[in-house]
């Protein structure tokens, strides 16, 4: 369970993408391997293109289950009878299939950019997930401010959308074929999107941003309308059916699939393009600070960072997706500016609720936040569930001294310390214990300052886009 999971690297993560959705297609290979060449062709990403060429097989195992249904609803006009635009797929050959991705793929793309399926009007996908600063949000808020009238605030940070086709869904008890040869191994919770792993999918998670109240504030039928408007309107015909349309339930469902496949394009969602990728590819050396930061990173007795954010590459070769998707209880602080705070008896426990219902009343689901990636995380200004810090200063200090110097994060009332007091005492059970977090008051600090200069140095060797050139 939670407190004592065992996580070590180089857990099989495997690059999934569009790949196990074309391998679905006919539930065949002959498929996989001239469509997936065809996506290798047009994404111009080198390891992720790796990657699948070298494990095709793991790819429908693992993470398979998302990318898949999205074809068994993508028969184009060609391949399904009129009027039944939620078929299987009949008979596509690789051309076909491989084209209904791509316009599914644009498609989705244009509906994330698009306000106007908003109650407001004003708000996208994109208000909130930038491309620009992979998909987090370009101001520093803790919480974003949505709703009808952009005046309601949010309770969770916003989370990057890269990298998450390698998100397992969710389990209970996670068992890991990577986990040093030995599946029995119960690494605990493990996967699911979202900050609490509520949902599987990419369509059934766009359906909770589009109709919550804090956020895009609208309906499937404001969706279907907005759509129907939209200067995409004929492109969506042409990739859902003719009489899509005719059916506003159908449309929104079609809404939710597009976005899901958009969220799915290699070379924009997993490009591996970071410095970090080109250090493991003997590409080019780390700088001494970035090797310090990596080293301690590491290291088991330091910052044992790498135990949940897997820095190496998996068995198969795969690269690391600094994140072995696992939810863990840190004891992050209240962050006491949230609205949703205001209220002392309010307590956002991840896992067991309150967003997430089908856990409440497991106690031992009480705290459990996914571990994000941290790939791109230099390139955020908002960090932790509860969106508490804005450098990553502070959450380095906070993961090295959070147990030798608790007053320097948590509340101090008459004299004592109210350690984890976003986390009521009865849970405190499921908090984690090992290193970094096994020292108390009067041991040395996991890191000094100049070690977190390093781990920082480290952390932005993580940024996708990095060119030779410009270092
Ligand atoms: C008002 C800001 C806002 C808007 C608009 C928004 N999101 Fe999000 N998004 C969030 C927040 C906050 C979370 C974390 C939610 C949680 O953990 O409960 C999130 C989570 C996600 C996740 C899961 C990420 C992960 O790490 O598992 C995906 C995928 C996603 N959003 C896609 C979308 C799509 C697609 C749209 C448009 C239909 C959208 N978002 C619109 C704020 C927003
Ligand atoms: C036991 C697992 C575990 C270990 C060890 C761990 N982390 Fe984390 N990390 C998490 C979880 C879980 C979160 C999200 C916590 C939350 O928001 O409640 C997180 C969040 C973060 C974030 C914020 C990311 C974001 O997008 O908000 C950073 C940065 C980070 N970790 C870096 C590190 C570094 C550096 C180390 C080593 C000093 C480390 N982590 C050790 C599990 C872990």
């Amino acid at each position: 369970m939670p407190a004592g999971r065992r996580r070590r690297y180089g857990r099989l993560i495997v690059v999934a993408g569009v790949l196990a959705l074309l391998a679905a297609c006919d539930g065949g290979t002959s498929q996989t391997e001239g469509a997936g060449s065809a996506v290798q062709g047009a994404s111009g990403a080198g390891s992720a293109r790796d990657a699948i060429a070298r494990d095709p097989a793991g790819t429908s195992s693992r993470t398979g289950i998302k990318p898949m249904k999205i074809a068994v609803s993508s028969p184009g006009p060609q391949a399904g009878p009129a009027g039944q635009p939620y078929g299987e797929p009949h008979g596509q050959s690789r051309a076909e299939v491989y084209a209904q991705v791509r316009r599914m793929t644009a498609l989705g793309k244009q509906l994330f950019f698009d306000p106007s399926l908003s109650g407001s009007g004003k708000m996208s996908c994109a208000t909130c997930h930038n491309p620009d600063r992979a998909f987090t949000p370009a101001n520093a808020l803790d919480v974003q401010i949505g709703g009808a009238d952009l005046r309601r605030p949010g309770m969770r940070a916003v989370p990057t959308l890269k990298y998450l086709q390698a998100v397992p869904s969710f389990a209970e008890h996670y068992h890991d074929s990577d986990d040093e040869g030995d599946e029995s191994v119960d690494a605990g919770p493990t996967g699911g999107l979202t900050w609490d792993g509520r949902v599987d999918r990419g369509s059934d998670q766009a359906r909770i941003p589009l109709l919550s109240s804090f956020e895009m504030a609208s309906t499937p039928r404001k969706v279907a309308d907005a759509v129907r408007a939209a200067p995409y309107a004929d492109a969506f015909r042409e990739a859902f059916g003719a009489h899509i349309f005719d059916d506003e339930d159908a449309t929104f469902k079609a809404v939710l699939k597009a976005l899901e496949t958009f969220e799915q394009a290699p070379e924009v969602f997993y490009p591996y393009t970071s410095k970090y990728d080109a250090y493991l590819a003997g590409k080019t050396p780390l700088t001494a600070a970035e090797m310090r930061g990596l080293q301690l990173f590491n290291d088991e007795k330091k910052g044992n960072c790498a135990s949940c954010h897997i820095s190496q590459r998996a068995k198969d070769g795969s690269p690391p997706q600094f994140s072995d998707f696992g939810l863990i209880a840190l004891g992050v602080p209240r962050n006491r500016a949230l609205a949703v705070n205001r209220d002392p008896r309010f307590f956002d426990l991840g896992a067991c609720g309150p967003e997430r219902t089908d856990l409440g009343g497991r106690a031992e689901f009480c705290g459990l936040f996914r571990t994000p990636t941290l790939r791109n995380v230099a390139l955020k200004k908002t960090f932790f569930h509860n969106g508490i810090y804005h450098s990553l200063e502070d959450v380095m200090r906070f993961y090295a001294r959070r147990d030798t110097n608790p007053e320097a994060f948590y509340p101090v009332v008459k004299g004592k310390v109210r350690k984890f007091d976003d986390l009521p005492r009865q849970y405190w059970a499921n908090l984690n214990t090992d290193a970094p977090f096994d020292r108390k008051p009067g041991d040395a600090p996991v890191f000094s300052d100049a070690e977190i200069k390093d781990v920082i140095a480290f952390l932005g060797t993580l940024t996708d886009g990095w060119q030779p050139a410009a270092h």
